[in-house]
């Protein structure tokens, strides 16, 4: 008999990396806490998970990362500051932050690749199905997946992963997966209207050039079965020399559902940044800026007049 299908309320949020891809900017400051216009993109993340009724929330972080943890504490001085100036406008987005609430926080203490990491939060997570929110890849939050990929897990249980088309010269830089006709009777939930869903059967760990199944990419979004964790105690250490998801996703590939098996994955067609990268952030805070309802409408006429090189303009 399949396990019960529980709801999903648990999100993990890996957020342990050194993120040398940002260096200098990173070298005191995670990556993490790099701002996308007002907000650091751990910020954008909860808020994600926040949003898709994940109201149980664990970040994975290290040594050295305190800033996080600072930018979700409570700040009744800066409150009290604020408060005697009058300043509504920052008032309410510190009230917004506050709302949040304070993750739980899971220090891994070895970098040992994203599977240890995920591995981490075994006790948190308690036997249930959980959400996997990778820290640096930012979906567009007028787009979100989550809700998707849930009803995906309600109806045919496993596991649930996010897929990107990429480009040929760019799966070497991600999980990629083979795929097999998704089940025909995945029910007519408005979630999953017009989304293109796949069963996955094998999945590569950053192939190399030329080497991949398919152009389908994992992204920074699982709901995963919490099976998950036995199978990554027995997952050898994979690419880099570390412990990866990707690998243990390929197990439960090959899993039954009696067992906590099955992987289906939802292609994604709307627009996705990994922050960690420094092009990639560069779009994300004009993304983000551009919709902004206080920035947007300004911030997109200069832009659409810009031109590199020009000298100073207004
Ligand atoms: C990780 C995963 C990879 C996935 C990617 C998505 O890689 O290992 O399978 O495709 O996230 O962003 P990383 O980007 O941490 O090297």
């Amino acid at each position: 008999m399949a396990p019960p299908r529980l709801p999903l309320t648990k999100a993990v949020i890996p957020a342990a990396g050194l993120g040398t891809r940002f260096l200098p900017a990173s070298k005191a400051i995670p990556k993490e806490m790099l701002p996308l216009v007002d907000k650091p993109a751990i910020q954008w993340v909860l808020e994600e998970a926040d949003a898709a009724g994940l109201s149980q929330r664990a970040v994975i972080t290290a040594q050295g990362k305190d800033a996080m943890r600072d930018h979700f504490a409570p700040a009744p001085a800066l409150d009290a500051a604020l408060e005697a100036k009058g300043d509504s406008v920052r008032l309410e987005a510190l009230s917004q932050l506050a709302s949040l609430g304070e993750p739980t926080w899971i220090v891994q203490d070895h970098a040992r690749g994203l599977g240890h990491a995920i591995g981490c939060a075994e006790s948190f997570v308690d036997g249930e199905p959980f959400a996997v929110l990778l820290g640096d890849d930012l979906l567009d939050p007028h787009n979100p997946m989550l809700p998707a990929m849930a009803a995906v897990r309600a109806r045919v249980g496993g596991t649930v992963l996010l897929l990107l088309e990429v480009p040929d010269s760019m799966t070497h830089l991600y999980g990629v997966v083979e795929t097999a006709p998704a089940p025909a009777d995945l029910g007519d939930d408005p979630h999953l209207a017009g989304l293109e869903i796949h069963r996955i059967t094998r999945l590569q760990e950053k192939p190399a050039p030329g080497e991949a199944m398919s152009n389908l990419a994992v992204i920074g979004r699982y709901v995963l079965d919490p099976a998950v964790f036995d199978v990554l105690r027995s997952t050898a250490p994979g690419r880099g020399g570390e412990i990866q998801i990707t690998d243990a996703i390929h197990t439960l590939a090959s899993m039954d559902a009696s067992e906590g098996g099955g992987v289906h994955g939802i292609v994604f067609r709307g627009s996705r940044y990994d922050t960690g990268d420094k092009l990639e952030y560069l779009k994300a805070v004009v993304q983000l800026a551009a919709k902004d309802p206080r920035l947007g409408s300004d911030f997109s006429a200069w832009l659409r007049e810009f031109e590199p090189g020009a000298g100073h303009r207004p």
